[in-house]
Order: structure tokens, then sequence, then C-alpha cells
């Protein structure tokens, strides 16, 4: 065999060991989770959807190598900036203010928020359960064991507003409608939901709410979104309303909500979300008396069925595919 052949035969067996080196890394996703809950928990359950992949629950382990993906909860400020290679941020939320904070995620780096079938049902019942519990004096009934009977209306009676009209808020307003309440729901684009008339932008938010007797707030935390539960908003609804909140705590103007209650403008409300959380045992809404306070529970994180998600949009951008729920970091959500 002559030099040359030889040469060529070396070449072309290290050139296919290469290419199939980085075949293998192409399918060997490497991916970081960052989460304060259990991370291994969420490991073992990705692990089973991926499992050619390298799965890592701590940074320490990176050693230098490029990590494409992290599936991110709510991780200490500046840490998803220093994993080094990232090209997908996996949300483990559907929120992710968090996120967008400047110095958190690169520019370039793609961030994809939860979009949950069993997170949209959890949300669902919890924003029902409290509407309906409401609506049928429920917790005057527990409070007041004598054979008291409040005056009880028909839900086609009365007006409910459910702000945002996305993936969570366009599920209860159809449900709400389907009960029977007349629906209004509000978004930016006015975008229609079954059985709900539809509004968008300020004059829209002044008309859905304008007579309401519930608000049920199911937004993304953004500028424009922040302090919308006001007493504006309280004072054009219909005396004796309920306002529930399961978007973020900033969207409430706390100290609004709670004269808005002692006045009888509000008959009570339901919160999920605070500005700070845990709240404070001694917090004014902790104590209001008609103020149902749930612990950011109205729709967790479903590790099994989240994981299957990522796992599904890991696959979609290593094949180049478009992914969904890419979020529009210039609308903020
Ligand atoms: P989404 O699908 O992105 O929907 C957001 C909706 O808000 C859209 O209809 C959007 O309008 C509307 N919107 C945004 N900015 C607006 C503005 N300035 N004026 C009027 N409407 C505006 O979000 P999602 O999945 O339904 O989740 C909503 C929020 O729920 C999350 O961001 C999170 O904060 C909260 N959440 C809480 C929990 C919990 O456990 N408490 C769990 C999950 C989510 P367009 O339709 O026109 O875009
Ligand atoms: C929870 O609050 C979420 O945004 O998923």
């Amino acid at each position: 065999m002559s030099f040359w052949s030889v040469s060529v035969r070396i070449w072309t067996v290290a050139h296919s060991k290469i290419i199939n080196t980085l075949k293998h890394m192409k399918n060997t996703p490497r991916i970081l989770i960052l989460s304060k809950g259990d991370p291994h928990a969420l490991a073992t359950s990705l692990a089973r959807e991926i499992p050619e992949a390298e799965i890592l629950t701590d940074p320490a382990d990176i050693q230098g190598g490029p990590v494409p993906y992290i599936v991110a909860g709510k991780p200490d400020p500046g840490i998803i900036a220093s994993v080094p290679g990232a090209e997908l941020i996996l949300s483990l939320n559907a929120g992710i203010e968090h996120l967008l904070i400047p110095g958190e995620v690169p520019e370039q780096v793609g961030i994809v928020r939860l979009v949950d079938p069993a997170m949209t049902e959890g949300m669902s019942d919890w924003c029902l359960a409290t509407l309906l519990s409401w609506h049928r004096n429920l917790p005057l009934y527990r409070a007041d064991t004598t054979w008291n009977r409040r005056t009880e209306v028909l839900s086609r009676d009365r007006i409910v507003t459910v702000l945002g009209a996305g993936t969570l808020g366009s599920r209860v307003a159809r449900l709400a409608a389907l009960i029977g309440f007349q629906t209004r729901v509000w978004s930016r684009s006015g975008r229609s939901v079954d059985g709900a008339q539809a509004f968008a932008g300020f004059e829209g938010l002044i008309e859905a709410t304008t007579g309401a007797d519930a608000v049920i707030n199911l937004l993304p935390l953004t500028p424009e979104t922040e302090n919308v539960l006001d007493e504006n908003l309280f004072g054009r609804m219909a005396k004796g309303g309920f306002v529930s909140s399961a978007g973020r705590g900033p969207h409430l103007v706390d100290a609004d909500l709670i004269a808005a209650l002692d006045s009888g403008q509000l008959n009570s409300a339901a919160l999920d979300v605070f500005r700070t959380e845990p709240l404070p045992d001694d917090d004014p809404l902790n104590v209001h008396p008609d103020v149902l306070v749930t612990p950011h529970v109205s729709a967790p994180t479903q590790a099994n069925s989240a994981m299957r998600i990522m796992a599904e949009n890991i696959r979609r951008h290593q094949q180049g595919k478009p992914i969904a729920e890419l979020v529009d970091r210039s609308k903020g959500y």
C-alpha cells in the first residue's frame, strides 16, 4: 500500500470518528436544571423523557463545556448568565418576568415559558372554586351557622370579568361563560373567547370592569399591568363585588384592596400571589377577615407533564423546528 493511500485511510477513519462524536454530541443534549425545589426529582423525570441526555443539577458540575439547555425555576441572580453556551431556557413557570430582569438571560438566548394543560386545569379549578364560593355565599354560611338565608343570585345575573385571555384566562373565561355568568375578557389584542365579550386596551379595561360583579386576574406581570388592580378598578365594579388574583403580587395595590373591602365597595377577595412571598403572618392581607389567602398554589408546576413538554421542546430545538411559547421580549410575556 502506498504512503498516500495509508494517509487517506487514516484521515478517513479520523474524520468519521469526529463526525460520529459531533453527531453524538448533537443527540446528547447537556441540560442544567436550576430549581430551588427538588432538582433531582425533575432530573429523574426528564431522564425518562430523554434517556440520552446528560442532565446536571449543580452549576458546579458544568466544568467548562457548553450547556445549551437550562431548565429554570427562579435561580439566584446572575447564575443563568454565567452558564457557557446556553441556547434555550425552559422555564418551570408560566410567568417569566424574573427571567427578563436585565442581566439575567442574555438577549440571544431564547426563553420558553411553561404552557401545560395540567397547569391550565389547576388554575381553572382554583379560579372557579373561589368564584363560586363567593357567588353562593359559602364563606358566610360557614361563619354563621344559624338558619340565616342569604339572597342567592343566579349566575346569569352576574358579570364576571377575566383580565387576560391567554392560556389560563381564556379557559377560565370559557368555563365561567359555560356556567352561565355574563362573561367579559380583557387582553392586549382583544382576543376572542367563546361565550365571552372581548375588550382590549385601556378604554377596554374601563368598559370590561364597569359594573362587573367579579374580576379575576390572570395577567402576566409587565410594566403595563403592574398595579392594574387599584382603587379606580374597584370603584368601577358593582358594589359588593369580588376580586381574585392568581397573576402576580404587584398587580394588586394592597392598600386599595383593603380600603375597598373596609368601605363595603368589595365584599371579598381571594389571593394566591403577593408582593412578598411567603406572605408574612401579620401582613394586613393575611389578617383581613374578607381575604382568602392561598400560598401560591393555584396552579403548581406538574413535574412529569412539564418535563415531557420540555423534552419535546428540546428535541424540536435540536431538529431546528420552531418552538411555540417562545417569550416575546418586546411584549414582556
Ligand atoms: P399568556 O398565555 O401569555 O396570556 C397572557 C394574557 O394577558 C394574554 O391574553 C395577553 O393579551 C394579556 N395581556 C398581556 N399584557 C396585557 C396588557 N398590557 N393589557 C391587556 N392584556 C394583556 O399567559 P398565561 O399562561 O395565561 O399566564 C398568565 C399569568 O398567570 C402568568 O404570567 C403568571 O404570572 C400567572 N400564573 C400564576 C400561577 C400561580 O400559581 N399563581 C401559575 C401560572 C401562571 P394577548 O392575548 O393580546 O397577548
Ligand atoms: C407560577 O406562578 C407560574 O408562573 O407558573
